[in-house]
C-alpha cells in the first residue's frame, strides 16, 4: 500500500497520542519518562484536530496511521480556548505534584497545563499559525514530514494566514535539519530550543 496523507478523523486520536509519546523526547521515544502516558498527548496533540479542525493531517502506511501534523491558525486565539475549554477539565482531572526525583517529567507537564506560560510574542502577528509534527521512524526520511507541511500551509493558505512558526529543542538535530531543507528560517533561540518560521503569503 502507498503511503498516502489524508485530513484527519476521530477515530486518529489514539494514534496520535502513540505517536507523540514514541518521538516525545526531542525525536526520541518518550515513553519511559512519563508514568502517564497520556500526558504529552493531552498538551502537544490532541487539543489541536478539537480547537482547529481542518489543520491536522495523517500519514497513512500499510500498518496505519504512522504520522502527524497538528496546527492551530490562531496561537493567540488556541492560548484562550486552552485556557477555557481544555485544560479546566485537565486540572480537575490531574493535580499538580512535585518532581518525585525519579526523572520523569509528569510534574512538568502539569505544570504547563495549570500555570501555562502566557505568551505575547510580537512574532506571532506575522506567523500566527503553529505546528507539531512527528512520525514514527519506520516512516521517516521518506519524504511523508515534507508532503504533511505541504498539506498543512495549503490549507493554511487557503484561510489566508500569512505565516506559521514553531519551535524544536536544539537537541533535535534532525529535526532542525528537516526544517532548514523545507525552507523554515531560523529565527533564534528560546530557550533550549531554536524558533523556526516559514512565510506562507
Ligand atoms: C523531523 C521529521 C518530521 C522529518 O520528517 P521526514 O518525513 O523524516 O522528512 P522528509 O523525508 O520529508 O525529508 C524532507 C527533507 O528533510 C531532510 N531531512 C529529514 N530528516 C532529516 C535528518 N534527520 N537529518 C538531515 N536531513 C533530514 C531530508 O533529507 C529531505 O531533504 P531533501 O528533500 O532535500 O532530500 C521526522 O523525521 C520525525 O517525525 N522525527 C521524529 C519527531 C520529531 O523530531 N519531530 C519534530 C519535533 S519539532
Amino acid at each position: 500500500m502507498p503511503e498516502t496523507i489524508r485530513p484527519f478523523h476521530a477515530t486518529d486520536l489514539p494514534a496520535l497520542y502513540r505517536i507523540c509519546l514514541l518521538t516525545g523526547d526531542a525525536g526520541a521515544d518518550a515513553t519511559g519518562l512519563y508514568s502517564n502516558p497520556d500526558l504529552l498527548g493531552h498538551v502537544y496533540a490532541g487539543p489541536y484536530p478539537v480547537a482547529d479542525p481542518g489543520l491536522t493531517f495523517v500519514a497513512v502506511d500499510a500498518q496505519g496511521v504512522a504520522g502527524y501534523v497538528v496546527a492551530t491558525a490562531d496561537t493567540y486565539r488556541f492560548q484562550r480556548w486552552l485556557e477555557s475549554s481544555w485544560y479546566p477539565v485537565l486540572r480537575a482531572q490531574h493535580p499538580l505534584t512535585q518532581d518525585p526525583g525519579d526523572g520523569t517529567r509528569d510534574h512538568m507537564l502539569l505544570r504547563t497545563i495549570h500555570e501555562p506560560e502566557v505568551v505575547d510574542e510580537p512574532l506571532y502577528k506575522r506567523y500566527p499559525a503553529h505546528l507539531h509534527i512527528d512520525l514514527l521512524p519506520r516512516a521517516q526520511r521518506r519524504g511523508l514530514g515534507r508532503r504533511l507541511i505541504e498539506a498543512l500551509s495549503d490549507a493554511l493558505r487557503e484561510r489566508g494566514v500569512p505565516g506559521l512558526h514553531l519551535g524544536v529543542d536544539a537537541r533535535n538535530t534532525g529535526g532542525v535539519a528537516f526544517y532548514d531543507r523545507i525552507g523554515f528560517t531560523d529565527a533564534g533561540p528560546d530557550g533550549g530550543a531554536r524558533v523556526l518560521t516559514l512565510d506562507l503569503a
